[in-house]
């Protein structure tokens, strides 16, 4: 077993998200918790604060995306900013500008942040050192997924009603090699103090587990369904070749689908995920994406608050969250003041049971008592 995420630096200090690392336990943990004061304002009426009013948020997608596109923008429309929005095809890139050329083009236009997806491993890194505004990897090719892993962990913490993940068994299945959301995952869920397994037919482990901080990997996912806390399952990425290395999706489907007979073998209130698009019939069977363990809907819900938490980070951090309060000032006290003023804004976050919100994009906690203990 490999070091879990390394250290990163506290959310204010933090320049851009292209990894997980960049947050590492601490960072991960207090996004979170900025995140639980995005909630209730996702329940108003109008769902919308000036925090990012005179901002520009521009997604620069080079490669397809419903998502993480749409809730980027949502996040960005919900905290008054503007949106600058850049798909490759149509663009001048067709007619021969660079991948340079164009996000300084956009840095150029006014754009306070970039949010850039592309299906090529290194973009966001490679942006962040052309450009001076922050930057935010939104998926760059086989390498990392940072804001699917901190979506994944806020709504493992909304279902279990804990802080910290220690002890729980996650077993991650399907195309390791080229998922990007197992990498930021894997990350993610070991510095939350999660035990993860990897199951992959052979041909789709990774090269190598280096920089994995998992316990295993295996080609039988059966054995470990039974003391499995929460199966992840992970999209065949087919367009990056993932078909190729399988002899047919039936067979595929038929050793590693997560079917109702397979979710019967785990651990009654066992939590079941998929970062979408997902493949039903191939990852998972239409009935096991109805079940109650099944939380597809609530990661697609969270991946609203957590990029809100995550745009206001980077663009006003240190300025605190008060101008979440419409009764407060323009600049107010940072989160962790504004609560030990006793002011709560936010939806209540795992330890805090004192307050009776509970708003719609939360599904309901199973608090430490309704479930067994992640650790058991
Ligand atoms: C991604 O773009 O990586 C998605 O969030 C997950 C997937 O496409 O498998």
């Amino acid at each position: 077993m490999v070091p879990a995420a390394r250290g990163g630096s506290s959310p204010a200090a933090m320049r851009h998200l292209l990894s997980v690392n960049d947050l590492g336990s601490e960072g991960l943990k207090e996004m979170m918790r900025i995140a639980d004061f995005f909630v209730e304002i996702s329940t108003r009426p109008i769902p919308k604060v000036p925090a990012l009013r005179g901002k520009t948020v521009a997604c620069a997608f080079f490669e397809g995306s419903t998502r993480t596109r749409l809730s980027f923008e949502a996040a960005a429309k919900r905290l008054s900013a503007d949106i600058m929005s850049f798909g490759a095809s149509g663009s001048s890139m067709s007619k021969g500008e660079s991948l340079k050329d164009t996000v300084t083009t956009i840095e150029s236009l006014g754009a306070d942040v970039i949010v850039v997806r592309h299906a090529s491993a290194g973009v966001a890194s490679q942006v962040a050192s052309w450009v001076s505004i922050p930057v935010v990897n939104a998926g760059d090719g086989w390498h990392e997924h940072p804001t699917q892993a901190l979506l994944d962990c806020y709504t493992i913490r909304q279902a279990l009603g804990a802080e910290s993940f220690q002890g729980l068994k996650v077993v991650m299945v399907g195309d390791l090699m080229h998922s990007r959301v197992a990498r930021s995952n894997v990350l993610a869920l070991s510095a939350m103090g999660a035990r993860v397994n990897l199951v992959a037919p052979r041909t789709l482990w990774p090269v190598s587990l280096d920089g994995w901080p998992v316990e295993g990997i295996t080609c039988d996912l059966d054995p470990l369904l039974e003391k499995a806390d929460l199966v992840y399952l992970l999209r065949l990425q087919t367009e990056r070749g993932a078909g190729r290395l399988l002899p047919s999706l039936r067979e595929y489907a038929a050793m590693y689908q997560l079917t109702a007979r397979r979710a019967a073998m785990m651990p009654k209130d066992s939590l079941i995920m998929h970062p979408g698009p997902v493949n039903r019939g191939v990852e998972m069977s239409s009935e096991v994406a109805e079940m109650p363990g099944a939380l597809v809907g609530s990661q697609v819900a969270n991946g609203v608050v957590v990029r809100m938490a995550v745009l206001y980070q980077l663009l006003v951090g240190g300025e605190g969250v008060g101008v979440l309060d419409p009764t407060a000032p323009d600049v107010a006290p940072a989160p962790a003041a504004l609560r030990s003023a006793g002011v709560h804004h936010g939806a209540p976050g795992p330890s805090d049971t004192s307050s009776d919100s509970t708003p719609s994009t939360r599904s309901t906690p199973r608090t430490p008592s309704t479930r067994r203990s992640a650790g058991a």
